[in-house]
């Protein structure tokens, strides 16, 4: 199927484009009245991700509500453990909560390598439907977490300040983390092909939780396995967004991927000269941005297009859209993107 809209595919891959394709991490759901009425409708988050029609319905809503040039498909990156035999549970205002946790050699024997299209087809089939839907409107992004963030929530059990468990698991148990870390990646691997099968144009990375390692654990406990990832996934371009990993960008630049996502925290000049000028720069607007006036939302926008100006870039925010954001103001940031010149 030929898109009508594939700014976001060909700024990823460094081909000329009339303007910057602009898209928001976690546009699906949370800042959306007409999302909550569709959550509303089902017992909560896990059930409307696990009905197929119901998660290509709000994944499709930002496309039409607010405007962006990319869907991403509605689901979360907690699949995978649930996938590899490690339920979740999504505790309301609180967020996901594991029953069980890996310890210990005996709890990782009791995990499998997940099969993307078995163990996950309510997502492969979530993706059919919504690429019907879409019919060509714009790309559909899938993604995943990278190996390092999932492996935090499958031994902390839930989110933390901290995640001191899962950091401490990388120094006292090494071989069983480098164990863990590769059934992950193989499971990650098995999943992002199913997608791109399925459909998906492009695929995310999201390592989240990337900036709370030293430089050296990065690179033995999460680069290593996002490089494995990027080698193995080569149907589609791939994109790579390592929360407050200001430290690996010029690792990152090394990575077999055509987009790199910023945080609001890295300059964009000094990001480019450490990653250089061959990758695509995805970000990176402070999500806060958008709890200002119109005027100033659409001032801070600008001021970060100008420093893109004349590269490779897909305009986003530096993380995930926050939850109390005003959707008229994510309209603002779109709007802006898509006058500048
Ligand atoms: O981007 C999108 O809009 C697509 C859907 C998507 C969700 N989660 C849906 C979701 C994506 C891409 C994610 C990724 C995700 N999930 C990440 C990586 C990105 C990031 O924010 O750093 C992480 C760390 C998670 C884990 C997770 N899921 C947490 C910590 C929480 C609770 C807090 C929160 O962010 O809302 C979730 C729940 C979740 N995932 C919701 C949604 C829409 C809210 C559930 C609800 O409706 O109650």
């Amino acid at each position: 199927m030929n898109l009508k809209n594939d700014l976001l595919l060909r700024a990823a891959k460094g081909e000329t484009v009339e303007r910057t394709p602009v898209w928001l991490m976690r546009q699906a759901g949370r800042i959306l009245p007409e999302y909550r009425a569709v959550r509303n409708s089902v017992s909560g988050f896990i059930e409307l991700a696990q009905t197929p029609e119901l998660a290509a319905e709000v994944t499709i809503q930002p496309v039409d509500l607010l405007g962006v040039d990319a869907a991403i498909i509605f689901s979360d990156i907690l699949v995978i453990p649930e996938a590899m035999g490690l339920p979740y549970e999504m505790v309301e205002k609180r967020g996901p909560w594991f029953p069980n946790v890996v310890s210990s050699a005996a709890d990782l024997k009791k995990l499998r390598i997940a099969d993307g299209v078995d163990d996950l087809s309510y997502v492969i089939e979530a993706i059919k439907i919504t690429k019907k839907a879409l019919n060509g409107r714009v790309p559909l992004i899938g993604f995943a977490g990278a190996p390092w963030t999932i492996f935090a929530y499958m031994i902390e059990g839930s989110g933390s300040k901290t995640f001191s468990k899962a950091r401490a698991m990388l120094y006292t148990e090494p071989a069983l983390s480098h164990q863990l870390l590769q059934m992950i990646t193989d499971s990650t691997i098995n999943y992002l092909k199913a997608q791109i099968a399925a459909g998906v144009n492009l695929v995310q990375l999201f390592d989240s939780w990337a900036g709370i390692l030293p430089p050296n654990h990065y690179e033995e406990f999460s680069l290593k396995y996002i490089s494995q990832i990027c080698d193995a996934v080569t149907e589609v371009p791939k994109t790579v967004f390592a929360k407050g990993a200001f430290f690996a960008r010029e690792q990152m630049g090394k990575l077999n991927c055509e987009t790199i996502g910023l945080d609001w925290n890295m300059g964009i000049a000094e990001s480019r000269k450490m990653i250089g000028a061959n990758k695509t720069l995805q970000g990176n607007l402070d999500p806060a941005a958008l709890y200002g006036s119109p005027k100033e939302v659409e001032a801070a926008t600008v001021l970060m297009l100008d420093q893109f100006k004349g590269t490779r870039h897909i305009a986003n925010l530096g993380h995930g859209v926050y939850p109390d954001i005003n959707p008229e103001m994510v309209k603002v940031f779109i709007e802006t993107v898509k006058a500048y010149r």
